[in-house]
């Protein structure tokens, strides 16, 4: 059995995420670590919320909270949203642990020692009013290029002209409105990413296995003219991780943080530390460090696609500079985006449909099956309120759900609630054996190379192929001339169901769980032996007709939802 680390991009802390977030990253990433746990693999799947930054710091001010208590409210919002969901982190970590902080002063002071770091002088816009440095993009004033009276520093949202900040006609502060703005030189540190550039490249280019989504995009940014620029790695912020190198102080970077993005990703490491320190687990290193067992582990990353660039350079670049011997990633799988009913998902616009809400209209389930067997992977893809109903109509409560409800009910009404004893199989079952063990084996393989949608419609045809086998051998018209028959038709049938909750679990692990627990067993081993797994619940067997697994979302259902969805979030 192998050992799997696999993250998924940390989430923002400001907000809610809405569905086309979690189809990115976290909800794949899932699906994969349910799988590998039930083939019996070692998983540590980590995921966190990503705390810093001026996003953060706004949110918390408009929130009227300091931000350390805003981002201590929301990761528990993020948290509880997360186990709706049922995303089965091993721990769902904090970007502003002291974990973290600790991890990335020690990696900024490897950098630093590798000599890879630049101090660097610039001129930046202060504000006198709100005591602090301002972003490009929270300075605003009057584009020079069209009159627009919000244009930001950073580019006219009306014409699109990229501008600098003291381009614009009468400037003002985005946060307070001031218009008491000075130009200030500050010191930042730069890490030097372009010296290690020959080494990403030959890093990336013995990556042939990976999806071509995740290699075209660092290509590009390798490769493109000004592609893997040195880039900045400190902020003038109050909220962040201080800029250190190790313990030691860092001259002339007093009252600095570090830049979000450079400790985003350091979190994933901090965050196996923060997994131990909560009694977990332990031996984190045996995870990450590559001289304390980790060189057989495997790791995977999940995320969308704009975050492959600071996944496969930037991230790696911080890894490879510290001159340790830390993982490095193996498979990105990355993802496009979905789109929200012939528009985008926008959290600035409140657009589409967000976590909370859709858990306040159906169960997980619902929301996972249908976004796992749509997730962007080839191109973009959509949500529709008509598809939605349709692909869980379908697919869970017709197919599935359906086949269940069948078998149980009519074993109860004529055997029992108990496996039933009599008749032996027969050339229908061996060729629907036969049927199951080739669709089987190709869902794992769909499954171990993350081929979401493939694995989805692999389990849907193995679920259809129940179904039709049920409407064929039709054991209640069996019954009437051959009760023996039909006996080990329902037995044979019930074994499926057991079979279908062991297979199914990735994607919809609630009514896996529902339908484990009805059929009273706790059984749940993979079918390697399709034949031997399809004979587990024995005769006498006693079980219980689960409650139906699915209801059908009606024309009334998508109404009512289309419409209340129509507008912003309130
Ligand atoms: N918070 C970022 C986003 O939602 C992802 C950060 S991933 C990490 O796009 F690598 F930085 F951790
Ligand atoms: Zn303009």
């Amino acid at each position: 059995m192998a050992r799997h680390l696999i993250t998924s991009a940390i989430p923002y802390i400001n907000g809610i995420k809405h569905l086309g977030n979690l189809v990115g990253s976290q909800l794949p990433a899932d699906l994969y670590a349910r799988y590998l746990r039930g083939r019996g693999h070692e998983v540590l799947f980590l995921c966190a919320t990503d705390e810093h930054g001026t996003p953060a710091e706004l949110a918390a001010a408009k929130a009227g909270k300091p931000v350390d208590q805003y981002c201590a409210e929301m990761w528990k919002v993020q948290d509880a949203l997360g186990q709706g969901f049922r995303l089965s982190f091993d721990h769902f970590g904090r970007s502003s642990s002291p974990q973290n902080h600790r991890l990335t002063q020690h990696f900024a002071g490897k950098l630093h020692e590798a000599g890879l770091i630049e101090e660097v002088t610039e001129k930046q816009v202060y504000s006198n009013a709100d005591g602090r440095f301002l972003p490009d993009r929270y300075i605003e004033g009057t584009c020079p290029n069209c009159g627009y009276d919000k244009a930001r520093g950073d580019q006219c949202e009306n014409c699109t002209k990229q501008l600098d900040p003291t381009d614009l006609i009468e400037p003002r502060s985005a946060i307070s409105g001031s218009t008491d703005l000075e130009v200030r030189e500050t010191k930042h540190l730069y890490l030097r990413q372009s010296q290690m550039r020959d080494r990403l490249n030959a890093w990336i280019d013995a990556k042939t296995d990976w999806p071509i989504l995740t290699t075209s995009i660092a290509r590009k940014w390798l490769n493109d003219g000004d592609g893997l620029q040195d880039r900045g790695i400190t902020r003038d912020l109050d909220w962040g991780i201080p800029v250190k190198r190790g313990d030691e102080d860092w001259p002339g970077m007093e009252g600095k943080v570090f830049y979000v993005w450079f400790d985003a990703p350091i979190e994933y490491i901090a965050c196996a530390q923060e997994w131990q320190d909560a009694g977990k687990g332990e031996n984190w290193e045996r995870w990450w460090r590559t001289d304390k067992g980790a060189e057989d582990v495997r790791y995977t990353q999940f995320m969308g696609k704009d975050n492959v660039p600071f996944h496969t350079l930037s991230f790696p670049a911080t890894i490879l500079g510290s001159g340790e011997p830390w993982k490095l990633v193996d498979y990105i799988k990355s993802f496009n985006y979905l789109n929200y009913d012939g528009g985008q998902f926008s959290t600035s616009q409140g657009r589409g449909v967000f976590m909370d809400q859709a858990l306040e209209l159906l169960p997980a389930d619902y929301w996972r099956w249908w976004l796992l067997s749509h997730a962007p992977e080839s191109s973009d893809a959509e949500f529709t309120w008509e598809n939605f109903q349709a692909g869980a109509n379908k697919d869970l409560a017709d197919v599935l759900g359906n086949f269940v409800s069948r078998v149980t009910k009519f074993c109860r009404s004529k055997f029992g609630e108990v496996v039933p004893e009599a008749g032996r199989q027969g050339p229908d079952e061996t060729a629907l054996i036969e049927t199951l063990t080739t669709r089987i084996r190709a869902y794992e393989s769909h499954m171990e190379a993350i081929e979401v949608r493939k694995s989805a419609s692999e389990l849907r045809a193995i679920w259809v192929a129940g179904n039709e086998y049920l409407q064929e051998a039709a054991p209640w018209a069996t019954f009437k001339e051959d009760p023996e028959r039909a006996a080990m038709q329902i037995r044979f049938a019930l074994n499926l169901a057991r079979l279908y909750a062991v297979l199914s679990r990735p994607f919809i692990p609630d009514a896996a769980a529902t339908l484990l627990d009805a059929l009273k067993t706790g059984d749940d081993s993979w079918p390697d032996d399709v034949a031997a797994a399809l004979e587990t619940l024995k005769p006498g067997h006693a079980f219980e007709v689960p409650q139906n697994l699915f209801v059908k979302i009606t024309d009334e259902n998508v109404e009512e939802w289309k419409s209340r969805f129509a507008g912003q979030r309130g």
